[in-house]
């Protein structure tokens, strides 16, 4: 039995109960919980902008410890602790064998709200099927996730932290480090400075960008975006963001990569626009499946020589990026404990998307 955090249905609050789980099938892992990020794709779920079938224990993004192990798992015991992965990387497939992890062609069975067949381990209290999030449902205190879902790393890593590497770090500081080509004394902008933006920030400022352009409409998220290596901040409540980045490139007439991390039409194009001429926009935002763009061929791409590129999870290859990851953090290079703004209780899950709808925090962690 565990306490797990329920969405039954589109634009419902979440519903905290005990759930059953099965014992781990072949090639699973039981892992109890110590920690799991707040991440806006859970909303996304919620109102709809991430389609899943419910009733649904939501959460992407954890870590804690193996407690059991199925049949033929042989990369984790009992007692290791791990970070949970987002998407789950087999190192198998066409994909994670050309270096592209994140396109794991076992990761599509995420949308069934099932584990890798399909099937569901864990049970509601009347003893119906529940669906989980991204083969995890880390809003429970303990989840069966695939093996290749997992990352082990070292016991004297706090969990906590180690929590936001399975979604929110990997995707913002691999924006910047994988997917976008950042060279030394670039200029960047990163507009939607959240818990993925700010990590953008850090990770360009790590790829060695020397101007990084902040946009946000919340002034503590500006505050925020200068802790973690922002030298200005665009408030676009106050100024058009697009005309204030032009007005800061001078002839260059914008950035050299341009970040978008919200996933909205209107800041999707506002990136595309200050991307400068050679420059690349790199979409990280999950956006609603009805947005569309329209793109001048000629002025957008081929005479302008520009660059749109999807980030999917940072571009990250899980078991080599969360070790780099963690040794940036030892070498004081990466921020994780500043990210959190607030620790709650599973029971305070509403209250935490409210308060991510508001614009209030970086990330609110579940410590369980
Ligand atoms: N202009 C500028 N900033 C905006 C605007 C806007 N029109 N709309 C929202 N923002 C800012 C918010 O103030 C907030 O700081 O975007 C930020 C979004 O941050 P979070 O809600 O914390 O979201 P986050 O978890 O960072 O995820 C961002 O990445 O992984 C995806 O699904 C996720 O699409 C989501 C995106
Ligand atoms: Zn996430
Ligand atoms: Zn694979």
């Amino acid at each position: 039995m565990a306490k797990a955090a329920i969405l039954s249905g589109l634009e419902q609050p979440l519903e905290v109960r005990d759930i059953e789980l099965e014992a781990p099938h072949a090639g699973e892992v039981k892992v109890r919980l110590a920690a799991s990020g707040v991440c806006h794709s859970d909303l996304s779920v919620q109102n709809g902008t991430i389609p899943l079938p419910t009733p649904i224990v939501l959460g992407h993004e954890g870590a804690g410890v193996v407690e059991e192990i199925g049949e033929g798992v042989t990369t984790v015991k009992p007692g290791d602790h791990v970070v949970l992965s987002y998407v789950p990387q087999c190192g198998n497939c066409y994909s994670c064998k050309r270096g592209q992890g994140y396109m794991c062609e076992k990761a599509g069975a995420a949308v069934t709200g099932g584990m890798l067949d399909g099937t569901s381990r864990v049970k509601d209290s009347d003893g119906s099927n529940l669906f989980v999030m991204a083969h995890l449902g880390t809003f429970s205190e303990t989840s069966i996730v695939p093996e290749i879902s997992v990352v082990k790393i070292d016991n004297d890593v706090p969990l906590k932290l180690a929590s936001l590497l399975g979604c929110g770090v990997q995707t913002g500081v691999g924006a910047a480090l994988n997917t976008a080509d950042i060279k030394e004394g670039d200029t960047v902008a990163i507009i939607g400075c959240g818990g993925v933006g700010l990590n953008a920030i850090q990770g360009a400022r790590i790829a060695g960008a020397s101007e990084i352009i902040a946009v946000d409409q919340n002034e503590t998220k500006l505050q925020m975006a200068k802790e973690f290596g922002a030298t200005t901040g665009i408030n676009a409540t106050e100024k058009d963001p697009v005309s204030a980045i032009f007005d800061l490139t001078g002839d260059r007439a914008g950035v050299d990569v341009a970040f978008e991390v919200i996933g909205l039409q209107k800041t999707i194009e506002q990136a595309m626009q200050i991307t400068r001429r050679g420059g690349e926009t790199i979409l990280v935002g999950v956006p609603r499946l009805d947005v569309n763009l329209t793109i001048n061929p000629a002025f957008q791409l081929v005479y302008t020589g520009k660059t749109v590129k999807g980030c999917w999870y940072g571009s990250s290859n899980v078991q080599q990026s969360v070790p780099m990851l963690l040794d940036l953090w030892k070498k004081g290079d990466l921020k994780l404990e500043e990210l959190i703004s607030r620790t709650i209780s599973v029971n305070d899950i509403n209250e935490a998307f409210e308060a991510m709808k508001g614009g209030e925090v970086a990330r609110s962690v579940i410590e369980y």
